[in-house]
């Protein structure tokens, strides 16, 4: 049996890398990507060039992983996934048909580093079988089986692009492991990295377990085959900017001056009005006065300006060209000396000042491509933040504030470049910022705050599983067998996460986006005891159920509002079931030696007491049992990852019917 290099079979189609040689340390046939990344490790770390090897071959297990999961789910093209001899397979429209171990199925499974997928080419051109241990080579298997061939171009830069992902993901296990070694030698805790968290921030208001375990999600989206692009980044640039990487980031500040700022901040009662300058002044006050200082310097009137944080990226690579005549004319001025050294969390982009873990997010803009999105802040997202926020938190009040164990961040202010008439209007986004409230403001003594992907992800210290730090953790405070420690576990998690987004969706018609990077749990002694929710960018909102509720719809702009009722379940469910829940229960049966149906069953116990008592209500019965009905469907409509990834509007979701756990389960 041949292996095939990651141009594929066909060597008609090679996007950029040097297939055939076999340079030292790199395993197989690197990519372009690949030679490059390890040529940058080597320049800036030289030390730890050797880790490359074997990170290698695990990022590129991961997104083969992956992307057989996509190709399956999205049978692009006329692929037909089956199963046969115990073996997962995916037949390619020209009759090749390609064999792997079933357990690539599983969108959650841990492969091992040498997982590989069988090539067995169609009959008429008989060749012998051959192993495929690449993602890229895979992808162009698919590619070139395609009847039409249509779309090469789309397909060669989905290619770059997965090249680029495992290549950039080989590098973030290097920063994994070099971060532990580091964190080893301040002392490995005893009794896991939670407690260790929690007793270090008692002590220091300055250090945040939330950054910590952020940084630790080093392998990014589960469901993406290629989440770790970032298309724009330089490598070079990767370890002066990325979570895995960098501490802290210096976080810029420009001036902006008034007529040109849109400004969106709390105008409603019981948030007093504040804008950025006035949030920065609050929380980093030498930075406004530097500010001040260097305009009054230049001759401008500071009250005539108001401040947005930047991200140092954007910065130094998009703004000199994307508001070339803002910063010329002084529409748009750079304050030289101000800086917030700010921890970079898992999304990049958002990032947690390092002085007060209290202090205010700031979600900045960077014309990036991670994963999907180009992560520009959009007018329309700034916009409507703080109303959001305003309604979240009107609409808790009504709820009793579920309980203490569901509450929604405050997006507390926000701001955009407001372009002249003769400047293109995309340049509003690319100058933007969001100020959105800390999760560890709601954390008291003892307790953790973490985003739910870092549950699945290793731990900091040890690079063991953190969840099973988290299991030994509540099982050593209330011992139990293991499995009834997962169970525990999980229960306590559907109980924060179920009620309340579920009430929020039928009651109210608000669909909150709680995948695993936008809902934070907050642990106590390994116990969920609260789920904090954050980012209304991918959210919907019901204008009719809200008015049904007897709340004024806020005036909230852009995909926001929907009446389309299959839009609004979708925007929920989608990223509550198919990466949320999926990816806990999968790292729970993992950890927890216990199996995923019985998991799975306690949370349908759990949807369907909380769905008891939403269609108990006269007023919402309705709606809330056409909900309840979708969720246990025997499908769900899940986001395509790779034909968005190809598609000339990535914005707009595209879905796939997958099947439905909960269905299964239930
Ligand atoms: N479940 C997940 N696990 C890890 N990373 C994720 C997950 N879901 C989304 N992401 C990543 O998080 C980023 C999205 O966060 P973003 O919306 O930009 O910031 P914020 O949530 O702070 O507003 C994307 O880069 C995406 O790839
Ligand atoms: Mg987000």
């Amino acid at each position: 049996m041949s292996v095939a290099s990651p141009a594929g079979p066909s060597p008609s189609a090679r996007p950029g890398w040097a297939g055939g040689q076999r340079p030292s340390g790199v395993p197989g046939c690197g990519t372009g990507a690949e030679h490059a990344a390890l040529a940058a490790l080597r320049g800036a770390h030289p030390a730890l060039a050797a880790r490359y090897s074997s990170a290698l071959r695990q990022a590129r297990a991961v997104a083969l992983g992956k992307l057989w999961v996509a190709l399956s789910r999205e049978r692009i093209d006329g692929l037909v996934p089956s199963a046969g001899a115990g073996r997962a397979m995916l037949l390619l429209p020209d009759g090749t048909r390609l064999s792997a171990p079933s357990a690539i199925t599983d969108a959650f499974a841990e492969h091992p580093a040498d997982l590989a997928v069988t090539l067995h080419p169609a009959t008429p051109h008989p060749a012998p079988p051959q192993l495929i241990d690449h993602p890229v080579a895979l992808l162009t298997a698919a590619m070139v089986a395609r009847p039409h061939r249509a779309d090469t171009d789309r397909w060669l830069q989905l290619a770059a692009e997965l090249g680029d992902s495992v290549a950039n993901h080989a590098l973030s296990l290097v920063g994994e492991s070099w971060r532990r070694e580091r964190l080893a030698s301040a002392g490995t805790p005893g009794d896991g990295s939670l407690r260790w968290a929690a007793r270090r921030a008692a002590a220091n208001p300055a250090f945040s377990p939330l950054a910590l375990f952020e940084q630790a999600v080093v392998d990014g989206h589960p469901l993406h085959p290629c989440a770790r692009v970032r298309s724009g980044m330089t490598v070079a640039e990767l370890f002066t900017y990325t979570p895995e990487w960098a501490e802290t980031v210096a976080v810029r500040i420009v001036a902006i001056a008034r007529s040109s700022f849109i400004e969106a901040s709390f105008t409603q009662v019981p948030f007093a009005r504040r804008g950025m300058t006035d949030l920065l002044r609050r929380w980093h006050p030498r930075v406004v006065d530097a500010a001040e200082a260097h305009l009054r310097g230049v001759r401008r009137e500071p009250a005539d300006y108001e401040l947005l944080p930047v991200h140092p990226w954007q910065l130094c690579r998009a703004l000199p060209d994307r508001c070339a005549d803002a910063l010329t004319d002084g529409r748009v001025i750079v304050i030289p000396r101000a800086r917030i050294l700010a921890r970079p969390l898992l999304s990049l982009r958002t990032l947690a000042p390092a002085t007060d873990r209290r202090a205010p997010h700031v979600k900045t803009a960077v014309d990036i491509r991670l994963t999907t999105a180009t992560r520009v802040v959009s007018p329309a997202t700034a916009h409507n933040g703080p109303m959001m926020s305003a309604l979240l938190a009107e609409i808790c009040r009504r709820e009793h504030g579920f309980g203490g164990r569901f509450l929604s961040l405050a997006e507390l202010a926000g701001g955009s470049y407001r372009p002249a008439r003769d400047e293109p209007l995309d340049a509003a986004a690319s100058l933007a910022a969001i100020a959105r409230e800390s999760p560890e403001r709601h954390t008291d003594d003892g307790e953790v705050a973490l985003p739910v992907a870092a549950l699945a992800a290793r731990s900091p210290h040890t690079g063991r599983p953190l969840l099973a730090e988290v299991l030994d953790e509540l099982a050593s405070v209330r011992p139990h067998a293991c499995s009834d420690t997962a169970e525990r576990f999980l229960a306590g998690y559907c109980r924060c996460a179920l009620p309340a987004l579920f009430t929020l969706l039928s009651r109210w018609g608000v669909a909150l986006e709680p995948h695993g990077q936008n809902a934070v749990v907050v642990l106590r002694e390994g116990l969920p005891v609260r789920l904090l929710y954050r980012d209304f960018g991918g959210i919907r909102v019901s204008t009719a159920r809200l008015a049904r509720g007897g709340l004024r719809p806020p005036a909230v702009i852009g995909a926001l509002p929907t009446d389309d009722e299959d839009e609004l379940r979708a925007a929920l469910f989608f990223p509550l079931v198919d990466t949320n829940l999926s990816q806990v229960v999968a790292a729970l049966a993992r950890v927890g030696q216990t199996d995923s149906p019985r998991l799975w069953r306690l949370v349908v116990r759990c949807c369907r007491s909380t769905y008891a008592r939403l269609t108990a209500d006269p007023a919402i019965a309705v709606q809330a049992s056409r909900d309840e009905a979708v969720l246990f469907g025997p499908t769900l409509r899940s986001k395509s990852m790779l034909r968005v990834q190809m598609s000339a509007d990535p914005h707009a979701s595209q879905w796939v019917a997958v099947p439905n756990p909960l269905a299964a389960a239930g």
